[in-house]
């Protein structure tokens, strides 16, 4: 296998963090993690992969592989130390421009210079953070999907001085590890596929926020028209309300379109702490969620 890079860095091990790193290991790079708070790659490993067999997922590398690719994985809270030896970086904390700017910042101090900064924003053009970082030739967009369900992908897209050397070295790691590069020309807002996911996300939190459908039907529909095991609301659940709330806020941000802000009824539901699968209830209860049920899709209901 064709590999860029021997040693790689994920900063923030939450939800995508936590995959990046071990589909990382799995492809045979060397990983460290850093996060704020010690232990949060097993806490997070533990209930990813409860959420995701409760689904009737499997994931492309087994549970035991990862749980062996686990242990090989360096955990520190000493920034660095996790940054020392680092080829590559891919900052995966939570999607608020201010936290990332400050890491780009902090990463362009303490990595070697040579070292290549990815963001893992699902809304944000590595634009918004490669001055901060002192190196702006050397930072990218690698923005990966929900990898364990299957969503095997990541859009890949340089800044405004990303070389070319460096997106490709990008794409390299991208597919190493098993996963499609979808590659953007030139920079947009929400990247390549991220875009048509998003117009399906909006329509739903539009519809429900608005009182015009149950967003039950809205995932039933969807998983009857794509035979996914789930659909747009129970994904928001897997991806976090929060996550999806502040993404939501950098679309709203950039339009000024009533139609792209948040609804309300989703900043009540953070509000009350229901923020997804994360904290056992957002759209659905888990870990037994109705749509994994039978009967969910059951047209005599
Ligand atoms: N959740 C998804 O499905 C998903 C999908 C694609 C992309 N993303 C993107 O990935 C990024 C992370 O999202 P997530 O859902 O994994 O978030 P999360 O809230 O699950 O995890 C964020 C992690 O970052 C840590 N953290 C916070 N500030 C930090 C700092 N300064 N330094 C180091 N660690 C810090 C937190 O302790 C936490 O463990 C976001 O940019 C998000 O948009 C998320």
């Amino acid at each position: 296998m064709d590999k860029p890079f021997k040693n790689v860095t994920v900063i923030g091990t939450g939800t995508l963090g936590t995959q990046i790193a071990l589909l990382a290991g799995n492809a045979g790079y060397d990983v460290t993690v850093y996060d704020l708070r010690k232990g949060t790659l097993g806490e997070t490993f533990a209930r990813l992969r409860a959420s995701i067999e409760t689904k009737g997922i499997k994931p492309f590398v087994p549970w035991e592989q990862l749980e062996k690719v686990k242990e090989q994985i360096r955990e520190t809270t000493d920034l660095d130390e996790a940054v020392q030896n680092a080829d590559l970086i891919v900052e995966s904390v939570p999607e608020d421009l201010k936290i990332k700017q400050a890491v780009f910042q902090e990463l362009g101090e303490k990595a070697p210079p040579e070292t290549i900064l990815a963001t893992n924003s699902s809304s944000m053009p590595v634009s918004l953070m490669e001055e901060s970082s002192g190196r702006p030739e050397k930072c990218l967009n690698t923005h990966f999907y929900v990898i364990l369900e299957g969503m095997n992908m990541a859009d890949v897209m340089g800044g405004t001085k990303t070389t070319p050397e460096v997106l490709q070295k990008g794409v390299r790691w991208v597919r190493s590890m098993g996963c499609i590069a979808l590659t953007v020309k030139k920079e947009l807002l929400g990247f390549c596929f991220n875009r048509v996911w998003r117009a399906i996300k909006r329509e739903g939190l539009w519809m429900w926020g608005n009182g015009y459908v149950d967003f039950k039907d809205v995932d039933r529909a969807w998983m009857t028209f794509t035979q996914m095991k789930m659909g747009p609301f129970g994904i928001m659940d897997s991806v976090g309300l929060d996550v999806v709330r502040d993404i939501e806020t950098v679309y709203y941000n950039e339009s000024k379109d009533p139609k792209d802000k948040p609804p309300q009824a989703l900043t009540e539901k953070i509000d009350r702490g229901e923020l997804g699968v994360k904290s056992g209830h957002g759209f659905y209860t888990y870990p037994d969620p109705e749509f994994a049920q039978p009967g969910f899709l059951d047209s005599t209901k």
